[in-house]
């Protein structure tokens, strides 16, 4: 058993046959179902929210890795403990009281992630890195599935596997954005815990083995 994690976002799934992505996720050596859920405020698109979800943990039998691109997360911190979220990660940019926000989180017995824009910085997370279960690191703007890999990523997995290490914090470090088997195995070495894949996965021809073919590759 791997370490490393494959966390398929369901954002690329196709929505007309919903179970049957989600129930090839369960059946995959995939470790997470992530589920990314927008605004159209935080970021330019609108995504699903609350009835997608329930019906999507009717079925899943993995891990409901959350990623809220949402202002003002949280008004929806209990409403998504009670929808079966595991992990529920806000960004950075969204809330002013992060620490208040991230025991919250935990009070509602979810893992407590932070996403990050391309922008922000990794520095920023110096004085909370210690109460942070997963940091979500975007390695493109978010929004959208389908786009490229900005390659200023692995410096920024880098400085932050070292405050991690530095600080003998235990936080995962999560990719989200771009990722293929191009670029999977250098972003595990160079510290990434738990990759995000979107339309890596779904548009391929056979995702099953798609994603098992990154399991592979990330060991
Ligand atoms: C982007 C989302 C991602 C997206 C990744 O805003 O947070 O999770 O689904 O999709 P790909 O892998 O296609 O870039
Ligand atoms: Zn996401």
């Amino acid at each position: 058993m791997s370490k490393n994690k494959i966390a398929p976002s369901l954002l690329a799934a196709d929505f007309g046959n919903l179970q049957r992505d989600v129930e090839m996720v369960n059946n995959s050596e995939a470790d997470w179902h992530h589920i990314d859920i927008m605004d159209g405020v935080f970021v330019p698109n609108i995504s699903y929210g609350m009835p997608v979800l329930k019906s999507i943990a009717q079925h899943a039998t993995k891990t409901l890795d959350v990623h809220l691109m949402i202002v003002d997360p949280d008004r929806y911190i209990k409403t998504f403990a009670d929808l079966g979220a595991n992990v529920l990660s806000v960004h950075y940019e969204a809330c002013t009281h992060l620490h208040r926000t991230l025991q919250a989180i935990k009070a509602e017995g979810m893992l407590a992630g932070v996403a990050l824009n391309p922008h922000t910085s990794i520095h920023l997370l110096e004085d909370i890195i210690n109460d942070i279960d997963v940091v979500c690191l975007m390695s493109v703007n978010p929004g959208f599935g389908g786009q490229s890999f900005i390659e200023n990523t692995y410096d920024k997995v880098k400085a932050l596997k070292e405050l991690i290490t530095r600080k003998n914090a235990s936080t995962l470090i999560e990719i989200d954005g771009g990722v293929t088997s191009k670029n999977a195995k250098a972003l595990v070495d160079a510290g990434a815990d738990v990759l995000v894949a979107g339309s890596f996965v779904f548009k391929s021809d056979n995702p099953t083995e798609t994603i098992k073919n990154l399991k592979e590759l990330i060991g």
